[in-house]
């Protein structure tokens, strides 16, 4: 079960930090929130349940993930960080990847990509929800060359887009992105389940996690919903110039989470010239050899969202230490306290942070994680009052994009 401890921004002064009034005086406005959100009929809560989808996946992933010897998916943005952050956070962190996800088109990708494939026994995931994407399907037509349309599977949109129109010409095997759910809030279909399915992962115990998240997301009562008291604090603070949000892991693993939820963030959010957080991300304790300077002496306009593990695993001694302060410590100590000595420090400087704290990096908290995060855009979308679930700024790049090829 995820915790959210924000007693720290109750030790701030009251122009950095916040007080318990300050917070509580929102907690009324989760309904209202709830039914405007409900109003815009997005999906990225209801494909939780569902059942057929996520049925028809592990039953391609048993018939297939042995067939081949490597999986590449073909997809950007939306369609791409939540299965590297699947991959990252579930996966062996060093042993040889089986996965790989080609979310650019520089040539190189290619060059090198198919040094390390053989085309011929790879299975390629071709990932565009609007199936229009230049990127995705300059890289589709590229290996598309190269090996046979078995060796393709599609995850589009179930009506609309070239890449629909493709599998339906060529009988290519294509799983749905339901119409409602957004590229940047559809790593819980098949956009990140089939991957996650295909490496071995349980995505029966992802969903799981998310629907323990949802159930706080639609709870009306404020001590049990965790998104919405996130927006409310991130919201709040913007208001006294917090505009960066920093994602902080103390978790190797965790570390392309953060780049998953830039892109949530600042895509969600920034909507006009007043209205958007800037997401960046730093990883404990490595960053606290590196930004940590700026976050503590430089501009206060962070906020800065921690994530701990409470049970980090396997507990690893460090042997005979031949400094006293290393004596008896686990690795694992030692990260934690790392983390809470950079906490009282950011907090002694009038910084303000929080902490998400999940018991341990598996199937179920990850799933926790996206709906956690997931929901409290959601939220915050209300609090700023835009529309959280559209990007025209990226769509105009890539409608300019075309027309500029085409001349
Ligand atoms: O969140 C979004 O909608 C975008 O970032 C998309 O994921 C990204 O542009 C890729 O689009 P598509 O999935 O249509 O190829």
């Amino acid at each position: 079960m995820i915790k959210l401890d924000y007693s720290n921004l109750f030790q701030i002064s009251v122009n950095h930090g916040l007080t318990e009034e300050e917070l509580l005086k929102n907690s009324d406005s989760i309904a209202d929130f709830l039914e405007k959100i409900h109003a815009r009929k997005q999906g990225f809560y209801e494909i939780l349940d569902d059942k057929a989808a996520a049925k028809k996946i592990r039953r391609f992933a048993e018939d297939n993930a042995g067939r081949y010897k490597h999986f590449v998916v073909l997809g950007i943005g939306g369609s791409a960080l939540g299965t590297i952050c699947i991959q990252q956070a579930l996966t062996h962190l060093y042993k040889e990847q089986k996965l790989f996800v080609l979310d650019n088109v520089d040539p190189i990708m290619l060059k090198e990509i198919e040094e390390v494939i053989d085309p011929e026994k790879t299975l390629f995931i071709v990932v565009t929800k609007s199936g229009t994407t230049p990127e995705t399907l300059a890289q589709y037509f590229y290996f598309r060359k190269k090996a046979p349309k078995e060796n393709f599977v599609f995850i589009t949109d179930p009506k609309k887009g070239l890449l629909r129109e493709i599998s339906e010409r060529e009988e290519i095997t294509t799983f749905d992105l339901p119409e409602n759910v957004g590229g940047r809030f559809s790593v819980l279909t098949a956009v990140g389940l089939l991957p996650a399915a295909l490496l071995g992962i349980d995505i029966y115990d992802l969903l799981a996690g998310a629907r323990r998240s949802r159930s706080q997301f639609l709870s009306q009562n404020w001590n049990e919903n965790l998104p919405f008291q996130l927006a409310a604090i991130q919201y709040l603070l913007s208001r006294k110039k917090k505009t960066i949000n920093v994602l902080m892991p103390y978790a190797q693993k965790l570390m392309r989470l953060a780049d998953w939820y830039q892109q949530l963030l600042a895509e969600s959010i920034g909507k006009t010239e007043y209205i958007g957080l800037t997401p960046t991300s730093a990883l404990g304790a490595t960053d606290q050899h590196s930004q940590l300077q700026l976050f503590s002496d430089g501009p206060n306009d962070k906020l800065i969202i921690f994530i701990e593990l409470a049970n980090s695993k396997p507990e690893i001694k460090i042997p005979d230490p031949e400094v006293d302060f290393l004596k008896g410590v686990t690795f694992n100590k030692l990260l934690k306290t790392e983390k809470h000595g950079t906490e009282q420090a950011l907090t002694k400087q009038d910084r303000p942070n929080l902490t998400i704290q999940i018991d341990q990096i598996t199937p179920e908290t990850l799933g926790e994680l996206f709906m956690l995060f997931e929901g409290s855009i959601a939220f915050l979308g209300e609090f700023f009052q835009i529309d959280a679930f559209d990007q025209p700024g990226v769509e105009l790049s890539k409608k300019i994009t075309k027309e500029l090829l085409q001349k």
